[in-house]
């Protein structure tokens, strides 16, 4: 946004971004891009009502949307009210990817706003609880797809180095996904290396209860994958040594006690075994990083604190981390929980994330 605008110019112009950013997630959720790609062009524009018919949807409905998103520059329109989709767009809207699904962020972290404000306040509670965010799980798994789907296995997988590629290609291996989520990535491992063993586990309830139904949704048998309810920060005693290899997926800097967590992590290594931890991308600088993310650091902290931070912060104890607590602090409390020397590896396939890699000495 040009800083030679006025403020109130600026204040006006986010309000406007997000009302039409909250319906290219309306839309989006519907298909109504992909299905205007599909019937319409700039020599072949169509009327709403086409649209309503190709995507089964009521006209007065897609009119309205339809209008909103000429109005905001995100489709095109002409004098007889024909829509379509300039040709150099239809890849960027219609392919769920990152940029388009980020769209649908707001709405599940805006849930509990009410209660949001109260913990701001000095006699407030501590934080959040991740039952108060009801569609949270369902969207990450939208976005880890969005986010991760093309580049775990090609790219993710051999940035981690130490032979992780080819030990789970031979197999053998014991495989744990902190904080799994919905399983989005242990299934992703799970089918494409059949011969490793993989384990999700997740603190939440609905969380495992998603995963669990991922997999039988399936139709794959998945023999080599089970996912297990557990506080992260206490993982089963007779864990100890038995992991060839931890993961985290954006999953470290919303737990109340990431310190236990890592610490944890540390004991259920195998002695070589290796932790890749997936995080947000940050120098836990706030200075450093809006010169060198620019808008992406204001998306980033903002979620945070919509959601990674309230639900990070939610005890006396916690240690209140959000989402851009950075590479600093990332290795410092690695280094505190018993990985003594971390790697940083770049992921510029991630649009959010780096890579922290360790092995247990
Ligand atoms: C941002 S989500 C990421 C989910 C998944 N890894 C993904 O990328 O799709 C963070 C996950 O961490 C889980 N979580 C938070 N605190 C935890 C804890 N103490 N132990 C285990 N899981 C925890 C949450 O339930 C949630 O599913």
């Amino acid at each position: 946004m040009s800083s030679k605008m006025s403020m109130k110019e600026k204040l006006f112009n986010l309000s406007v971004s997000n009302i039409v950013s909250n319906a290219v997630n309306i839309g989006n959720r519907l298909n109504l891009f992909s299905k205007l790609a599909e019937i319409s062009s700039e020599k072949n524009p169509v009327l709403p009502e086409q649209l309503a018919e190709a995507a089964g949807c009521k006209e007065r409905y897609v009119r309205e949307w339809m209008n909103c998103m000429a109005c905001g520059e995100i489709i095109e329109v002409n004098e007889e009210e024909k829509f379509w989709i300039k040709e150099e767009n239809v890849e960027d809207l219609a392919n769920n990817g990152f940029e388009v699904v980020s769209n649908g962020m707001i709405a599940p972290l805006l849930e509990p706003a009410d209660d949001l404000i109260e913990c701001f306040k000095k006699d407030g509670p501590y934080g959040l609880e991740y039952s108060q965010f009801s569609k949270f799980q369902s969207f990450m798994g939208v976005m880890s797809k969005a986010l991760h789907e093309k580049h775990v296995i090609p790219d993710m997988i051999p940035a981690i180095g130490h032979g992780i590629s080819e030990k789970l290609e031979s197999g053998g291996i014991r495989v744990l996904d902190v904080g799994c989520g919905g399983g989005f990535h242990s299934s992703l491992l799970a089918e494409r290396y059949p011969k490793s063993h993989f384990v999700g586990l997740d603190i939440g309830s609905d969380a495992i209860q998603q995963a669990k139904e991922r997999r039988l949704k399936s139709g794959e048998p998945f023999n080599n994958l089970e996912f297990i309810q557990c506080d992260a920060g206490k993982m089963p005693e007779i864990w100890t040594d038995s992991f060839d290899l931890v993961l985290i997926f954006d999953a470290c800097h919303d737990q109340c006690r990431p310190d236990l967590c890592i610490q944890e992590i540390h004991r259920v290594l195998k002695p070589n075994g290796v932790f890749a931890m997936v995080e947000v991308l940050g120098s836990s600088n706030v200075f450093t990083d809006k010169a060198t993310m620019g808008p992406l650091a204001a998306m980033m902290y903002g979620c945070s604190m919509f959601h990674c931070l309230p639900v990070g912060s939610n005890c006396q104890s916690a240690l209140c981390m959000g989402a851009m607590w950075g590479r600093k602090r990332a290795v410092e409390l690695l280094n505190k929980c018993g990985f003594k020397e971390v790697q940083i590896v770049d992921t510029p396939f991630f649009p959010i994330n780096l890579m922290y890699c360790s092995q247990k000495i």
